[in-house]
Parts: structure tokens; C-alpha cells; sequence
């Protein structure tokens, strides 16, 4: 199987998961968007979604899903999103498509993280995937600094030559070469640094569920 279609079977798995009637968390990237694509299948089971990123609110809209604000919306039963590595105990690290910082926000208000990811994403320890960090942009320079003082190599993340700017007028920095033995103490390390937003370590608070693909078919860890 390809990596595609191992995306494709974790979305699909992933719907037995949304609640009828209720708001669905959505999240960004390729897999997230084959699970879009499998949402449209069923919108009118669900009351809409909340979309983590302005391209899950286009592609959600495009299938004529309703987009919530989440200004309007107290709770909801689950979260759905990819992530670029989790470990066996359900810590992640995300953001290689720069929307970690509403990723975070939406999945704090849902009961449950499913995690939909193919099987390379699993790892024994986080680091090998640059740690993505969002940043105000006058702070880029100091917090840099602080993250190489960290042991890691800041890297700004650049789009066609220039500083990419998230869906929150902020920078990312990619952070290569840590080896992440206790991912929830270096994200209250990094999350406390002035001029960071949000860190790509989702530690604190992980995954409930993992849908994992693999050529043997989906596997369902759960932490
Ligand atoms: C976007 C993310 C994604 O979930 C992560 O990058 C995985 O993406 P993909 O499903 O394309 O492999 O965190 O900010």
C-alpha cells in the first residue's frame, strides 16, 4: 500500500469515531484532508465542524460542511488530526503544516485526540521530524537564541524565499536535532518562553486514541 492509501484507510476508520448531531474538531494536512473528504460522505449526520486552519475551513466548506466558529462552540465529543511523529505513549509532535497553534486551541476543547496517521509516524523517541515552533515575528531573533541554548538548531521556516506566515501573522521555527526524551517538560519549557505562541509538542495533552496505518491493516492504540 502507499503511503496515501494508508492515509486513506485511517480516515476512513476515523468516521466511526464522529458523533451524530454533534460538531467535529478537524485538523490540517494531507491525511486530515482524506478525512474531510470522508466527512462529506456523512454531513448530514453532524452538526458541522470546527476547522483548526483556513485551508480545513475551505475544504470543509467545499464539501458543504458547516464551519463553527469556536467562539460559539463549548464543547464537542472529538478531535480529528494527523501529526508528524507519536510516540507509543501517545505524545506527538505536530505542525509541519504551520497550524499547530489552532490545532492545539481546537483540541483543547474536545473530549477525545483521535490521531490518524500512517505507520511511519510512530516513533520510540520525537526528534527526528524538525520541533515546529510558532513565534511573533519581533521575537524571532531572541527566541531563536533561546532554542539553540536548548540544544536544538533553529531554523526559520521559509515559503518561496521568504519568512511563511501562519494563518496568525506569526513565524515558525523549526527546530532540528533534539532527541525529546520527556516531550511534556520541554513543552512547558518552550511554551514558556516570551515571544512563543505555541510549541509543536502536543505532550501535556495527547492522544486519546492513535488509528494507526499499516500494510496489515488499521491498528487502534489507545493511551
Ligand atoms: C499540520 C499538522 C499535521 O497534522 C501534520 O503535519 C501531519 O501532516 P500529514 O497528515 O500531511 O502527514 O500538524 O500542522
Amino acid at each position: 500500500m502507499t503511503q496515501d492509501e494508508l492515509k486513506q484507510a485511517v480516515a476512513r476508520a476515523a468516521i466511526e469515531y464522529v458523533v451524530e448531531g454533534k460538531i467535529v474538531g478537524v485538523g490540517t494536512g494531507s491525511t486530515a484532508n482524506f478525512f474531510i473528504d470522508e466527512l462529506g460522505k456523512i454531513k448530514h449526520k453532524i452538526a458541522g465542524a470546527v476547522a483548526s486552519s483556513e485551508a480545513t475551513a475551505a475544504r470543509l466548506k467545499s464539501h458543504g460542511i458547516p464551519v463553527f466558529d469556536l467562539n460559539e462552540v463549548d464543547s464537542m465529543p472529538v478531535y480529528i488530526d494527523g501529526a508528524d511523529e507519536i510516540t507509543p505513549a501517545g505524545a506527538m509532535i505536530k505542525g509541519g503544516g504551520a497550524a499547530l497553534t489552532r490545532e492545539k486551541i481546537v483540541a483543547s476543547v474536545a473530549e477525545k485526540f483521535v490521531c490518524i496517521a500512517d505507520g511511519s509516524k510512530l516513533v520510540d523517541l520525537l526528534g527526528r521530524f524538525p520541533l515546529p515552533v510558532e513565534v511573533i515575528p519581533m521575537a524571532q531573533a531572541v527566541v531563536a537564541r533561546k532554542l539553540k541554548a536548548l540544544g536544538g538548531e533553529p531554523r526559520l521556516r521559509l515559503k518561496d524565499g521568504k519568512p511563511l506566515l501562519t494563518d496568525n501573522g506569526c513565524v515558525i521555527i523549526d527546530v532540528l536535532g533534539l532527541q525529546i526524551a520527556n516531550p511534556a517538560e520541554l513543552e512547558e519549557k518552550i511554551n514558556n518562553i516570551v515571544g512563543v505562541v505555541t510549541v509543536g509538542l502536543f505532550a501535556r495533552q495527547g492522544a486519546d486514541v492513535c488509528l494507526l496505518g499499516t500494510a496489515e491493516g488499521v491498528k487502534t492504540l489507545t493511551f
